[in-house]
């Protein structure tokens, strides 16, 4: 099987020397990436900036913004069986990129933000060949909006976390959302026991799906 795994935040440029980033460490991303190398998987990782090594035997492409991180799926997505969406995608980016720094004054200063493009909500709907795992990063009514972007992000499955324990850390535990409402649980542990564990699920997943489809 091919995976394509994204992970990490990306950075959205304000001006030659200030970004709007979040906390996202690409921990679990990678871990996940690691986990399916070791199954004997081929893995494409698209990685935002983090302080990890890629894993050896990945395809590696490293991105900066939204829109570098969207294109690199689109162009890396024919030939994979497994789509993991779990970067941090930046949500708002400034309207303007300032050529020049910007100058501080005394004054109060207001950023114009315009939406970022959902890169996981753009991923083909129809007749896909690939199954698409998406993230859900919550601080509260975690399995309500995991469902959610479930259906408005045509899911195949969402992996659920709170971000109160899952993000800069070495450990997560995750809810997982299937579309015929089915739910599983793996409780707190290591990312890479975590991303294990996940892994063995997306699998099985995607041979269910082929084997329907026979
Ligand atoms: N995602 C994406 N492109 C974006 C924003 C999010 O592909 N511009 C993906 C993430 O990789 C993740 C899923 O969408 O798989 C959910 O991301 P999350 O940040 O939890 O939710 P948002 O859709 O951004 O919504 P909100 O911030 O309101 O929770």
């Amino acid at each position: 099987m091919r995976f394509l795994v994204t992970a990490g935040p990306t950075r959205e440029p304000i001006d030659p020397v200030r970004y709007l980033s979040n906390r996202s460490s690409g921990k679990m991303g990678y871990a996940i990436a690691e986990a399916a190398l070791e199954a004997g998987h081929e893995v494409v990782l698209i990685s935002g900036p983090v302080n990890l090594k890629s894993p050896g035997a990945t395809q590696f492409v490293g991105v900066m913004t939204s829109d570098e991180m969207h294109d690199a799926v689109h162009r890396h997505l024919s030939g994979c069986d497994i789509v993991v969406m779990c970067a941090a995608v930046a949500d708002y980016k400034p309207a303007i990129v300032h050529a020049e720094k910007i100058k501080k004054s005394a004054e109060p200063f207001a950023l114009d933000l315009i939406p970022t493009r959902d890169i996981l909500a753009s991923l083909p709907r129809q007749n896909r060949h690939f199954l698409v795992v998406g993230f859900a990063a919550e601080t509260n009514n975690i399995e309500k909006y995991a469902n959610q972007k479930l259906r408005e992000k045509h899911c195949d499955i969402i992996v659920a976390n709170d971000v109160g324990i899952g993000m800069e850390t070495d450990e997560n535990e995750v809810t997982i959302l299937f579309r015929n409402n089915e739910q599983a649980k793996i409780s707190r542990a290591s990312k890479q026991k975590v991303a294990r564990e996940l892994v063995k699920i997306f699998l099985n997943s995607c041979e269910k799906r082929l084997t329907i489809k026979r």
